[in-house]
């Protein structure tokens, strides 16, 4: 599909080289994910490095004690991230052996995992076809769509959700879904996108149509 293939070729000229984006261990890239869920990749990146450095694997993680793990964690906030990860851990020691899972079912009945997460780790981990749906994805595809549903209503969210499935490349869903985000992050941001040097601009409903700064639709919480 053509925004499918213009996206990736974009990520392949100007993504940033991430450290979590080197391995397709869905230890690691569950690490990677919860640290950036509330957390900017610049603030986020040294502490993906401490983490994997102390707990190289699923058992160092699950069998550290929790103060230790919060020491780590202090400067991040949202310490329950923390919290809910060992305990997590410690069930995929119990439970699965100490083999994390890497498919979407089911690591979505995992405490802690919701569709975004399991999406993230079963398609950078195993390419399976599940579309990453967070602010970035949903205001590139508002955008370039001209989808004017609240990108937070529940209608929306199904809209979205759909759309992003419609548009995933089923040939690449892990480099398709790094591109939309890092699509998001650096040329379709919040604010100022760079739609003059943006290769999608030719087709893009929002510039187009003089709506770039409309879209996306966001309800007050
Ligand atoms: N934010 C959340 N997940 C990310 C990822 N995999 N790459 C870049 N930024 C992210
Ligand atoms: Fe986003 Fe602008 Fe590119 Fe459209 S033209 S996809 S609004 S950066």
């Amino acid at each position: 599909m053509y925004f499918s293939q213009q996206i990736i070729q974009w990520y392949h000229k100007n993504q940033r080289n991430l450290p979590w984006r080197e391995t397709n261990d869905p230890y690691i890239i569950w690490l990677s994910e919860i640290i950036l869920q509330q957390t900017r990749v610049n603030q986020g990146t040294p502490y993906f490095y401490k983490f994997t450095e102390h707990y190289p694997n699923i058992e160092s993680f699950a069998s550290a004690p929790e103060e230790e793990i919060l020491r780590h964690w202090q400067g991040l906030g949202y310490y329950s991230r923390a919290r809910n990860m060992l305990k997590t851990a410690k069930l995929i020691m119990q439970e699965y052996a100490g083999i994390f899972p890497s498919n979407y079912d089911k690591l979505i009945e995992l405490p802690g995992i919701g569709e975004y997460t399991a999406s993230a780790i079963a398609s950078f981990s195993i390419n399976e076809s599940k579309a990453v749906v967070d602010g970035n994805v949903s205001r590139v595809l508002a955008r370039y769509f001209g989808i004017d549903e609240p990108i937070n209503s529940s209608k929306g969210k199904q809209q979205f959700n759909r759309l992003a499935q419609e548009v995933l490349d089923r040939k690449n869903p892990g480099i398709h879904n790094q591109a939309m985000m890092e699509f998001g992050a650096l040329q379709c941001k919040p604010q100022s996108p760079d739609c003059d040097s943006c290769p999608l601009q030719q087709t893009c409903f929002a510039y187009q149509n003089n709506l770039v700064n409309k879209l996306p639709v966001k309800i007050k919480a």
